[in-house]
């Protein structure tokens, strides 16, 4: 008796917690005709609905946008926040999340265009909302400068089996095209190669010292074997780098 009694409250309770989460009969359908609504959507701070537009076009130069949504009317308005100008085209509301005591909100846009001379960098910028009332920040607080000197590139290309050899021909020529784009000898590049095992090209003294630098490239052959390219990352950054990062070149103003 006492057994019939445990098995039916757990069904009970069971039956209690299916319904209180997840209501199928009684759907809210939210409805913006914005390009890109729905990519991204949050719950935060219980009940409130926040969905993301990240290719809604707002204003020159201004893309992606946030709404909040309401469950009793079915409407949604949009968030308002003043985007920097400088944020070019962030594509905001392309990333949410959400977090709970206190109840934040974070909503970003991975995109933001810098143009740097004739290169175009791609930056991220959030807002982090506390509470409606409390308004937002921006983080990062500023965008980041643009780099005031000429910098040095090292690439580092995956050679490993599962690459065809039609897709390390055409990395070759990206690399190709790269160097032959950037005057000398204000940039300087390095070449390194991995699978699993790791092979450096040629480095950046290599590159200087060549008065037909671009023929380098011509006795780069594929490595095949596995690809291990957390351990190449590592090697470039931490064995390879003294070798290629340039004297007087300190942490906080090298790029790479
Ligand atoms: C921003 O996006 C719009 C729409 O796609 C485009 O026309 C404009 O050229 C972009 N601006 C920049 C600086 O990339």
């Amino acid at each position: 008796m006492s057994r019939t009694c445990t098995a039916l409250l757990l069904f009970r309770a069971l039956a209690a917690s299916l319904g209180f989460n997840l209501d199928t009969e009684r759907v809210t359908r939210f409805h913006v005709d914005s390009p890109g609504f729905g990519h991204s959507v949050v719950q935060y701070a219980n009940s409130r609905v926040v969905v993301g537009a990240p290719k809604e076009i707002k204003a020159v130069n201004q893309m992606g946008g946030l709404y909040e949504c309401h469950y009793h009317t079915g409407g949604c308005e949009p968030v308002s926040l003043t985007v920097p100008p400088e944020a070019v085209n962030m594509s905001l509301g392309l990333s949410l999340a959400a977090a709970t005591n206190p109840s934040q909100l974070l909503a970003c846009g991975p995109t933001v265009h810098q143009a740097c001379r004739q290169n175009i960098y791609l930056m991220g910028l959030c807002f982090l909302l506390v509470s409606p009332a409390q308004g937002y920040k921006k983080l990062p607080d500023a965008l980041q400068e643009c780099p005031r000197q000429d910098q040095d590139i090292v690439f580092l290309i995956d050679g490993s089996g599962s690459i065809s050899s039609s897709d390390f021909a055409k990395m070759i020529t990206f690399v190709r095209s790269v160097m032959s784009q950037f005057p000398r000898p204000r940039t300087q590049f390095s070449l390194m190669q991995f699978s699993h095992q790791f092979r450096t090209h040629f480095t950046f003294k290599d590159f200087t010292s060549r008065s037909d630098p671009l023929r380098l490239l011509d006795s780069v052959r594929q490595l095949r074997g596995l690809t291990y390219t957390a351990s190449a990352i590592r090697e470039v950054i931490t064995v390879h780098r003294p070798k290629w990062v340039p004297q007087g070149c300190h942490d906080l103003d090298c790029h790479y």
